[in-house]
């Protein structure tokens, strides 16, 4: 499984490709909003291009997805291309990511123009993220309208059901891949019961139907859950940075080190010296 990091922050961008585990991107509108803040409320005048041709930079190599903000097909197929056209020659990684569903609510004329926009620009050779997946149908939809990243968002359907199960619940908290009971029943939304169910329904579609799309996991919220991803087949886990840091420790590891480091007999150190 390729880890991707879900991050615009670019300190954490860079520490994370230089641990050496890093391979791609993502971002959104709300991290993107994060990072400038975070550089802005500092004092840094930022210029946003920049800021992001430095990204594209360090992930040099690797896929970067960069999020459009129109709500139509026509805005979004445009922006798409703009995006593309004005970061991809920095290093040649941009991917767009586009909602699956630009519509706020049910009924919405704009129902189907994430879709449009995920064929238009995919069959113009510009690859896309397709972004917002809470069940394997979207999935399905989005695989067949040509998307190359395809993001189930799992931290957010624990979310989901856990209010639905009425529990309070800190939202890095791990949730079991195989849900939860309440009165005797599973509680699931539209047949899928965990984040990790939803991202394991994916995969399998997929797979089924040999399409060449990868899954992204996306909403990790903790190291278990990126564990799971794997063990579902996810290609890609993209994780927050403090849970790509948080899935290296063990206290026993830590232990083992002290242990170790008390136990070096002096000649052995000494024999490999230069
Ligand atoms: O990759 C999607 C991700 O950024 C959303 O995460 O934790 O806000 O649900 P979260």
């Amino acid at each position: 499984m390729k880890i991707f990091i879900d991050s615009a922050d670019l300190d954490e961008i860079k520490q994370a490709f230089d641990w050496g585990v890093c391979d791609g991107v993502t971002t959104n509108p709300s991290l993107m909003k994060k990072a400038v803040d975070k550089r802005v409320s500092a004092g840094e005048k930022l210029d946003l291009k920049e800021y992001i041709k430095r990204i594209l930079e360090i992930a040099k190599g690797t896929p970067v997805s960069l999020e459009v903000t129109e709500l139509t097909a026509a805005g979004m197929i445009e922006q798409g291309k703009r995006i593309f056209d004005m970061f991809n020659p920095v290093a040649g990684n941009v991917n767009v990511k586009i909602p699956v569903n630009p519509a706020f609510k049910d009924g919405d004329t704009t129902h189907f123009d994430g879709l449009r926009a995920v064929r238009a620009l995919s069959e113009q050779g510009i690859p896309v993220n397709c972004t917002l997946i809470f069940t394997p149908e979207q999935c399905l939809l989005a695989a067949k309208a040509g998307a190359a990243f395809i993001s189930p968002f799992a931290g957010r359907v624990d979310d989901l059901i856990r209010t639905k199960a009425g529990v309070k619940f800190d939202k890095t908290a791990y949730f079991p891949a195989e849900g939860m009971m309440k009165d005797d029943a599973l509680v699931e939304d539209n047949g899928v019961v965990s984040g990790i169910d939803l991202v394991e329904q994916c995969v399998d579609v997929l797979n089924i139907y040999d399409f060449e799309a990868e899954i992204i996991a996306a909403s990790l919220r903790n190291p278990r859950q990126a564990r799971e991803a794997a063990l579902v087949g996810a290609h890609i886990a993209t994780l927050p940075f403090t849970v790509i840091r948080d899935m290296l420790k063990h206290a026993k590891t830590f232990e083992g080190m002290d242990l170790f480091t008390k136990d070096i007999v002096p000649d052995y150190v000494k024999m490999l010296k230069g």
